[in-house]
């Protein structure tokens, strides 16, 4: 998982579960997803591929892209499908391994697990099996698959960091990793992120985009390929569903990716997350950037005062050099600045930029023309209001979106 906070794990699990119990055993009924063999051919699936799958498997078809674009499953190999569903795609790859290789549908929600070993049995396919369980913790030896494909499943896993940490381990070193997943643009609000029913439809469990390539990464996995990035969410019935995801920029992605020959050590996955450049990089995704700014130029302001004041107590002189904190002060200032006016290329309003302009001008007056702490104080405190401006003018625009 990317944040846990927010959420019920319990709840979202239930609601997921209740959702594709649905859909495995209502298929006609209107959901909020496209669903079915119209589906598949939206995104991509073609007629002949879909003529050798039963029927009853595409009728509940739930998958958000067509993830065989990367082609990586040779005959012979053995296939894990994370999040199978009624198995469209597990029956196509068990089509690609032949008799010869061996595939495993993996499934939380019984009517699905059930669906699918129904099927495959049915049709005669001994080399498909059907694991009921949960992805955060795959029930599959270490290094004992060739390829996971995945299909519009990790968007609905609430600790996705160990599900991919698990895809990994289950993965031989080389293996390959095929996904259809959901991703978003922008970080969801807290409000919708606790809504059960919202994450069962595929968007408020998504993950931001760049992060969510980062939690392959930090796994371990490389040469990480995008096959195709599509507006899925367009092909929905639900204005509302429709509504949500534009809000915040859900679309569907497909990839393709290698298991590299180990995971990071610890250190180095405490690097990587800690990286200060994927920090500033989500702060300014979020619109913090310029609050950030802000925080350091008034340490860099108050703090060095404070710290002579208090060493000096101790019995130390600190020899600060004021023109060195001035320029760090009017420096971080200037950038909350520009992160307003960058804003302002988004909802269009002046007035955040404006104000932050005014308090930049006031600060650097105090700091480099003539001091007086009053202006001085006063200049952060406008730089303030226009961050909190800023911020409001983007959350409306959120709430706004079509
Ligand atoms: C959107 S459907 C996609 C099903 C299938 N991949 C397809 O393309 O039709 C998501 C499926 O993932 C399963 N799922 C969701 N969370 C899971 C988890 N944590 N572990 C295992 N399966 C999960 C659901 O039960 C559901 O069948």
């Amino acid at each position: 998982m990317v944040a846990m906070l927010g959420f019920s794990r319990a709840k979202v699990l239930a609601a997921v579960r209740d959702m594709y119990t649905e859909v495995a055993a209502a298929p006609q009924q209107p959901f909020h997803f496209p669903v079915g063999r119209g589906a598949c051919l939206q995104l991509g699936y073609p007629d002949e591929v879909l003529d050798a799958v039963p029927a009853e498997a595409l009728e509940s078809f739930a998958g958000v892209g067509y993830p065989f674009r990367a082609q990586v499953i040779r005959p012979g190999d053995v296939v894990l499908d994370v999040g199978s569903g009624s198995g469209t795609d597990a029956l196509v790859a068990a089509r690609l391994t032949g008799p010869e290789g061996k595939v495993y549908g993996l499934d939380m929600t019984a009517a699905m697990a059930c669906k699918l070993r129904r099927l495959a049995s049915a049709a005669g396919i001994g080399h498909l099996a059907v694991v009921e369980g949960n992805a955060e913790a795959i029930p599959l030896a270490d290094a004992s698959i060739d390829v996971v494909t995945t299909n519009g499943v990790l968007n609905l896993v609430p600790d996705k960091r160990r599900a991919v940490a698990e895809i990994f381990r289950v993965l031989k070193p080389g293996g390959r990793l095929q996904l259809a997943d959901i991703v978003i643009r922008r970080p969801v609000t807290p409000d919708c992120k606790a809504d059960p029913k919202l994450w069962a439809e595929c968007v408020v469990g998504a993950t931001v985009d760049e992060d969510y390539l980062a939690l392959f990464r930090d796994a371990g996995f490389e040469c990480l390929e995008s096959l195709r990035d599509h507006d899925y969410f367009a092909l929905s019935r639900s204005h509302e569903t429709r509504e949500v995801a534009a809000r915040f920029g859900a679309r569907a992605i497909e990839l393709s990716m290698r298991r590299g020959a180990a995971a990071p050590g610890t250190l180095r996955r405490l690097a990587q997350r800690l990286d200060p450049r994927r920090l500033v990089r989500s702060l300014r995704r979020r619109g913090f950037a310029g609050a950030l700014a802000l925080l350091v130029a008034v340490l860099a302001c108050y703090g060095s005062i404070a710290a002579a004041g208090l060493l000096s107590l101790a019995g130390f002189t600190l020899a600060v050099n004021d023109a060195a904190v001035s320029g760090v002060v009017v420096a971080f200032v200037a950038l909350a600045v520009v992160a307003t006016a960058a804003g302002f290329r988004k909802h269009a309003r002046a007035s955040p930029f404006i104000v932050a302009l005014s308090g930049g001008a006031v600060v650097a007056y105090a700091q480099m023309v003539s001091f007086s702490f009053a202006a001085e104080f006063a200049g952060f405190a406008l730089v303030a209001v226009a961050i909190f401006l800023d911020r409001r003018a983007h959350g409306q625009l959120e709430q706004e979106a079509p």
